[in-house]
Order: structure tokens, then sequence, then C-alpha cells
């Protein structure tokens, strides 16, 4: 054969379909009612009723037939099932970590490990606590303090690593609080809340070593772990021959345990665990666990959804996948970009987070800019998004309203659920918003709830 090989710009979607789900069509007329009885919250929206759903990576992504076949031979024993023991090898293979708690989802882990470790008086430092992070942080009386690096919260500065703590702000921290207030440093990887950006092992190690030095337990919320290890092999010097596997594993090494919602990196519609390695603390967690979500070899999950996290958390480190993930969010932003509409950058790992404070001068930050562009997305195109903005974190634990440090719309995309095509289209409908961004209104609340008030709070349009 004298054919020379080649190789393609396109990275196509490294799997086929076989089973296909519906998508309703509405139109705008409809869809303006629509979100007109859902307060104007697109969280009350009826997904039958929503075209591309970008809400949440979080349990929306499509499971493969590995996945499928370990569900139907799944073990339901109340206790010790063979699928709580499946479930565990993996996530200790992965993390290393001793103790495997299983928890229905992240929240729970969090839920149980901040009300075992946190009290009133004391201070969590992370790069930015995630809402349900953070909320259950105050829950237990504690402060959650967010320190990422600066670049992190400048959406147009290209850092890679924008998911960086900055490691003088938690010296300082440590310095002014003193250890015996501070019960667990944290790092989230990707960090959500600041556009998906990655840690990179650098700042974990650096992190690590405080933590160590001052005998304060390090522990990361690992809901992204593979697209965080994709980064650190594509853009941090000494790690492009490694695998995402060994990468993570790394990673993993420098933490005494984790919080994880096996929603997100563990290719799972539901699931989560805490895993550490301090055996009074998971024995006092696990007094908790039985209380709040069930016997500890399921604590709140099926024996079917530990065989879909068994697979999916080694699903989700396959280097093809990761390649393709990464890429389609890389995508849509490119696209974005060369269209003029500012989006944070570099494009993270699970979305892509347009910047509303720049696209839409004209609406304050306390009239929620980000929230204001949401819903035009779903009334031009049926796309539902999320604010990542004053609504989510204006509120104050005293009352009072104090506008979030960015604006962003977030179009988070569920794991190999939505083909290229779905993303041009969402590509149009971003565009059309963007031509009439002089038309858009802005927002106030009409009706809320003290805690996570924007998934419940009601609107109304301005003007
Ligand atoms: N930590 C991070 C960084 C998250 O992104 C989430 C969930 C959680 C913890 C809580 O996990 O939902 O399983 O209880 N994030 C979802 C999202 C909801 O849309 O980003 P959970």
């Amino acid at each position: 054969m004298n054919l020379k090989e080649f190789h393609t710009d396109t990275i196509i979607e490294p799997f086929r379909i076989k089973t296909v789900e519906p998508i309703q069509f509405r139109t705008m007329r409809e869809r303006e009612r629509l979100l007109e009885e859902a307060g104007y919250n697109p969280f009350l929206l009826r997904a039958e009723d929503v075209m591309i759903d970008l809400l949440t990576d979080s349990g929306t992504g499509a499971m493969s037939s590995q996945q499928w076949a370990g569900i139907v031979s799944s073990d339901e024993s109340y206790a010790g099932s063979a699928s709580f023991y499946r479930f565990e090898h993996a996530v200790r293979d992965i993390t290393g970590m001793n103790y495997v708690i299983p928890t229905h989802q992240g929240r729970a882990a969090e839920n149980i490990f901040f009300t075992t470790i946190a009290k009133k008086g004391d201070v969590i430092p992370n790069n930015t606590h995630f809402d349900t992070t953070r909320a259950h942080v105050e829950h237990a009386g504690a402060e959650a303090r967010d320190m990422v690096i600066p670049e992190g919260q400048d959406p147009g500065n290209l850092h890679p690593f924008k998911g960086n703590m900055d490691l003088q702000v938690l010296q300082d921290t440590i310095n002014k609080t003193g250890t015996d207030r501070i019960p667990v440093i944290m790092l989230t990887i990707t960090n959500n809340s600041g556009g998906g950006q990655p840690v990179s092992m650098e700042n974990i190690r650096s992190v690590s070593e405080i933590a160590r030095k001052h005998g304060i337990p390090f522990f990361i919320d690992a809901c992204r772990f593979a697209e965080n290890s994709w980064f650190i092999k594509t853009r941090e010097e000494g790690y492009a021959d490694k695998t995402p596997m060994e990468i993570a594993k790394e990673i993993f090494s420098y933490a005494d345990g984790c919080t994880m919602s096996a929603k997100k990196d563990g290719m799972s519609n539901i699931g989560g665990f805490l895993a550490l390695n301090d055996k009074n603390l998971a024995s006092k967690c696990r007094n908790l666990v039985i209380l709040t979500e069930g016997f500890p070899t399921y604590g709140g999950m099926a024996g079917y959804d530990m065989e879909a996290v068994a697979r999916g958390l080694y699903e989700a480190l396959d280097e093809g996948y990761l390649r393709y993930r990464i890429r389609s969010i890389s995508y849509l932003g490119d696209r974005l970009t060369r269209a003029g509409i500012p989006i944070v950058l570099p494009t993270g790992g699970h979305a892509v987070y347009i910047d509303a404070k720049q696209m839409l001068p004209n609406i304050p930050p306390l009239e929620y800019p980000a929230w204001s562009l949401a819903n035009a997305l779903y009334l031009l195109g049926g796309v539902r998004s999320v604010e990542i903005g004053s609504v989510m974190f204006g509120l104050q634990p005293d009352g009072t309203e104090k506008p979030a440090a960015m604006e962003l719309v977030r179009l988070a995309f569920p794991r190999r659920v939505y083909t290229q095509s779905h993303v041009d289209y969402l590509l149009e409908v971003i565009l059309a918003a963007n031509e009439q961004r002089e038309s858009l209104r802005g927002y106030k609340i009409i009706s809320s709830q003290p805690v996570l008030r924007h998934f419940s709070a009601g609107l109304k349009p301005l003007g």
C-alpha cells in the first residue's frame, strides 16, 4: 500500500448511539408562556419543554453498555453486597483511600463530612466552594472562605490553571485564624463555580504541603477529577506521557480524603462517596451515614447504582473519551470567541461560561444580567442553562445582598449525550441572543427561600 497515514482535525464522538430519546419541539410563543408559569426560573421548567438541556452535567450523562450490564447483574443485598465491594474496590484503586463511604450524591457526603468535622467559629478554605458545599459549611456554623488566585476571577485571563488556590492567602488565613479553627482545607477540582477551571498538580502538592506542615487535613472535592487530570496531562510540564489514571492517582496521593458526586466523573445518574484515610473520622462519619443515608455498604444507593459508578469511574479516565469531552467544550468556546461573545477563557472541563457582565453592561449585577441571558436562550431556542452569579451567590448569611464576583451563564454538557449538530444549533441561538442584547431586561426576585434561593425563587422581568 502506498497510501500515507493522515490525521483528521475532527475529533469524533468515541461511541455509537444505541438508544435514542426524542426531543420535543415548542414554539417561541409556547416558551414565553411556559417561562412565565415557571416564575421566570429555568429550574422550575419541565424538562420536556426544553430542547437542549445544559442546566447541568450532573447525573444527566448517557451510560455505557458496560454500565447497563453491571446494573442488570447487581447484588441488592442490604448488607455486604457484591456490588458494594466492586464499588469500594474501584474507589480504593483510583483514590488510594482506605475507607469508602457510599452516599446518595455529593451533597450527602458533604453533609456527613462537615457535620462531623466543622463547628461554629471554624473557617474552611477552598479555591471556590460550590453552592452546596458552601451551604453545608454554613449549615454546620462554620465560615466558607474562597481563595482562588486573582487570575481565576478574571474571565479573559488565559492562565492555564485558573482553579489554583492563592497560597499566600491560604498561609495568611492559617496564621490569622489558627490551626485549631481550621478543621480542613479543601480544593475543588475542577473549580466549578470559577468556570470549570483546573487546578495544577503543583498547586495541589503545595496546598497539601501547607496543610501537612500545620497538621490540618486536606480534602479534595473530586467531582470532576478525571477532567482535571486531562488538563494536567495537556497543560502541565512533565505530565504529557502519563495516563489520566496515573495523574488521578498522584492527585489523590496528596490528600487525606475526598468528597465525590458520582453524577459527574462517576458517569452515573446518581451516587457519591466520602473516601478518607483516618479510621476514627471514618467511623464517626459512618454513624451519621446510618442515621441519614442507610447501612454503610449502600449508603443511599441501590446495588445497581454502585455497579454503574464502579465502571463509570474508569470510563471517565479513558483517554479517547477525555480528548473528545474536552474538545467538544473548546469547539463551542472557540466559535463563540471568534464571534466576539465574551466567555471564561480558556474553556474549562464540563461547560462553557458566558460572561454576562461584559455582554450585557446595561444590566446592573443586582438586576441579574446572567439570569436575563439564561432566560433569553430559553425563549429564543429552548436551551436551558444556569446562572452562576448574583441570584446564586448574592444573598449573604445576614440577609443582605452583595453582587457576586462574576455574572456567568453556564452551559454545562451532559456526558456523551449531545452531538456536534446540537452544539451548532446552540451556537446559532447564542448569536441570536447577542444580536438582540440591547433588548434584554434585568430581573427582580419576588419570592425566595433563605438557602440556595436560585432553585426555587420566583422572578419578574423589569421594565
Ligand atoms: N461539588 C461540586 C464542585 C459540584 O459541582 C457539585 C454539584 C457538588 C459538589 C454536589 O454534588 O449534586 O451530587 O449533590 N454540582 C451540580 C452542578 C449540581 O450542576 O454543577 P451533588
